[in-house]
């Protein structure tokens, strides 16, 4: 087993106590995003169309820097509060997360519709089926890790009530199992199968397996998600989960939502919530919407593949595509990953200085 002596290895009460992973950006700073983003932001414009080189903001790509690093190397999770909420449209501030995004790496596709920004309201959309994904619906949702390297979630509106975030640390969910479970903890070492949902692309399968928890040059990594792997017990061809297997994972998952766990907040209108997939969980309250179209909950999901991402294990090859440190990887790539998508991909990652996967 890993050392986990890691800040990723945090408590509930240690987010708290310490909060130096909040930011807070200052007038000044807000007042220069306003600025760079009311000048590019274009409704006529696809996302393809905005360079990194159109966001010129040293002083929020500063407070962003610092939230990259505690994501990537520190907690594994940041808040950035105080983005210009109030002074831009619903579509102008989707844009500022997009800027913000391509100053951290490439973002990645999201699901059957290859979109590279969601809109996280509800749609309507059942989540526990087969097919079902939480983002388009107002459901409460299994802790689970989403398919990239780094997510960004910024917050344009809240519900009425309800829709609580709630983050937990993955790593510390292994500790509280190797102390407290060790003959379940070895379990979770082994490959289950998750579902794709069906958003699998041509050349891609309906489920991959992997273990909850993989080590690769001492680093340790979680990945979760108890709706996917109830999904995939249904798909024909994929393992079958032993009384012991099940049960195992039935613990790990109560030990995620325990209270000394998992740390809940609200993200308010403004907030940018940065997370690193590898070594946190997350989860959502169920909620209740406005009435009034413009001012239900709404916020954008990005997925980034960052320049000095670390080298993957093997078994999560089939999920992101490459293993590889500092490559474009992860994401869904869809039903509608084509050409102009690799070229946007492929220029993005040169900007970055990192390679492009093989189409
Ligand atoms: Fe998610």
């Amino acid at each position: 087993m890993p050392s986990l002596s890691h800040p990723s290895n945090w408590r509930a009460t240690d987010l708290q106590q310490d909060q130096s992973w909040i930011l807070s950006i200052d007038e000044q700073t807000r007042q220069e995003m306003i600025k760079t983003v009311v000048a590019v932001a274009d409704p006529s414009k696809t996302l393809f169309d905005y360079r990194r080189e159109d966001f010129i903001w040293p002083r929020a790509n500063v407070f962003l820097r610092a939230a990259l690093q505690e994501v990537k190397n520190r907690r594994g999770i940041a808040l950035i509060k105080g983005l210009p909420r109030a002074n831009l449209t619903a579509h102008q501030f989707e844009i500022l997360t997009w800027g913000l995004g391509l100053h951290a790496g490439v973002p990645r596709p999201q699901g059957k519709k290859t979109q590279y920004i969601s809109a996280v309201r509800d749609a309507g959309v059942s989540y526990r089926t087969g097919t079902g994904r939480g983002y388009s619906s107002n459901a409460d949702l299994d802790f689970h890790t989403d398919s990239s390297d780094i997510v960004f979630l910024s917050c344009f509106n809240k519900a009425v009530s309800g829709g609580k975030t709630i983050v937990s640390s993955s790593m510390a969910g292994h500790d509280v199992m190797v102390r407290e479970y060790p003959e379940q903890a070895k379990w979770l070492y082994e490959p289950i199968a998750f579902s794709r949902q069906g958003e699998q692309s041509p050349d891609e399968g309906p489920f991959v397996m992997q273990p909850v928890f993989s080590v690769q040059n001492d680093k340790w990594f979680g990945r979760w998600n108890w709706n996917r792997v109830r999904s995939a017990q249904k798909i024909e061809g994929a393992p079958q989960l032993s009384a012991e297997h099940h049960a195992a994972l039935v613990q790990f998952d109560r030990v995620m939502r325990r209270p000394d766990i998992a740390f809940e907040m609200w993200l308010e209108p403004g907030d940018l919530q940065i997370i690193n997939s590898h070594v946190t969980l997350h989860s959502r309250t169920e909620f209740t919407d406005h009435d009034d179209p413009d001012q239900k909950r709404l916020l954008y999901r990005l997925w980034i593949a960052p320049p000095d991402s670390e080298p993957l294990p093997a078994c999560w090859r089939d999920l992101y595509r490459s293993c590889e440190p500092g490559t474009v990887r992860g994401g869904i790539r869809g039903f509608k990953h084509d050409a102009q998508c690799a070229e946007f991909e492929a220029r993005q990652a040169s900007a970055c200085g990192m390679q492009p996967y093989k189409l």
